[in-house]
């Protein structure tokens, strides 16, 4: 019998999430050298967010704020001060496309952001405040602040109201921000300070809410670009992601910076070729339901099998200490029973007289 159960219950460990450890840390290659390779998506992904977070594959970075799945997809929830909740993937793409289908949350001063960022401070943007209709795109080149005209807003419809496909399409080239299937935007190499400014390492995806009208712990700048103070009588505000297709145009295993100088171009990132760990996780089943099917006939059997049987133990187990709890009992009964026939018999013997009838039995002394 316990021969059985080992087997199932390894099958049953493999239904459990876990969780792979981040394999990278902040570390600026222009800046210091042997930073850590960083792990590649290495081809396309498509994420939906309705079962699971895939948690080997997305990380949550900050402390505050809950992004949880629903049947809708992720959402993400700010219910008081400092929370930013958020999903980073733990993969980078060098040049590559992500495609968000989101709804941004609503509420005065909730910024809903979806970006590409880079261990150099690259950065390409979409992102949204919660009480207008804009759609805000923006670029940066190792974070430098001061190149101006890379900030453009666009009139869309409520992005609050509906989910929209929001597409970022990024070459050596030239960059693209697709809203619904029509582009928006584009900004060359050239346009962008003569490439000096243009994002050029790789990736992750970066998705998340934020108080960024919270002057507590804003400048007022900041707050006054969110469109204003949050009013936190009307929270929670919520983002919710639908669906995520990230693409990287490169088929890495891993990007090193062995190569990389202060310059931060594309050309000094090495290409480690290979299968990434990142598509090896995303090709395996993930969900509880789907780690289930994944199983195969044979070993879904025996855990059922297994459970049947721990029921059935139990229950025989159960049935035999009643048993022996009523033998027990009779035992008991029939002793005390004797005892009092004993004393009975004795008081009888006493008293020279019957002292009962029936079940006493003295009839027979
Ligand atoms: C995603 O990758 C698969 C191969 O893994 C390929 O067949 C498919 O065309 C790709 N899809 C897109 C949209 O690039
Ligand atoms: C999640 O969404 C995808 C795409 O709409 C769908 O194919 C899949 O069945 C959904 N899964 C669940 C558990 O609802
Ligand atoms: C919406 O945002 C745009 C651009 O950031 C700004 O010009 C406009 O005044 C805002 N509208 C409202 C109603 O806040
Ligand atoms: C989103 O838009 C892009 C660009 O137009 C398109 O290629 C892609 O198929 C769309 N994805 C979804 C899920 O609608």
């Amino acid at each position: 019998m316990m021969l059985s159960f080992a087997v199932p219950a390894l099958a049953l460990l493999s239904l459990l999430p876990t969780s792979l450890a981040q394999t990278f840390s902040e570390c600026d290659p222009t800046k210091k050298q042997g930073c850590p390779n960083l792990p590649a998506l290495g081809g396309n992904a498509t994420f939906h967010f309705n079962d699971t977070l895939y948690d080997k594959l997305w990380l949550q970075p900050k402390k505050q704020g809950k992004v949880d799945w629903s049947e809708k997809g992720a959402t993400f929830t700010v219910a008081r001060q400092l929370d930013s909740p958020q999903l980073d993937s733990n993969f980078y793409m060098l040049f590559g496309r992500m495609t968000v289908v989101m709804k941004a949350a609503r509420g005065r001063g909730i910024i809903s952001s979806a970006i590409l960022q880079s261990e150099t401070r690259d950065e390409i943007d979409w992102e949204f405040k919660g009480d207008n209709a804009t759609a805000m795109t923006n670029y940066y080149g190792k974070g430098n602040e001061k190149f101006q005209g890379r900030g453009k807003d666009f009139d869309i419809p409520a992005p609050q109201d509906d989910f929209h496909n929001y597409t970022i399409d990024w070459t050596k080239e030239r960059i693209q921000w697709w809203f619904d299937g029509e582009m928006l935007r584009e900004v060359t190499y050239a346009e962008a300070n003569g490439g000096a400014d243009y994002p050029q390492s790789p990736m992750n995806l970066r998705i998340g809410a934020w108080a960024a009208g919270d002057p507590d712990n804003n400048q007022p700048g900041v707050v006054e670009w969110a469109g204003g103070e949050v009013d936190w009588s009307d929270a929670p505000y919520v983002m919710t992601v639908q669906e995520v297709f990230a693409h990287d145009y490169t088929s890495a295993k891993e990007y090193s910076w062995e190569n990389m100088d202060a310059s931060g171009t594309w050309d000094k990132v090495k290409i480690i070729e290979g299968q990434s760990a990142a598509m090896e996780e995303y090709l395996k089943p993930s969900g509880v339901r789907n780690r289930w099917a994944a199983l195969g006939k044979t070993a879904q059997i025996a855990i059922i099998c297994s459970a049947v049987g721990a029921v059935i133990i139990i229950a025989l187990v159960v049935l035999f200490c009643c048993i022996k709890q009523r033998r027990a009992g009779r035992r008991a009964a029939a002793a005390y029973e004797a005892q009092q026939n004993k004393e009975a018999a004795e008081l009888h013997q006493f008293l020279g007289q019957p002292v009962g009838n029936g079940r006493m039995g003295y009839n027979r002394i």
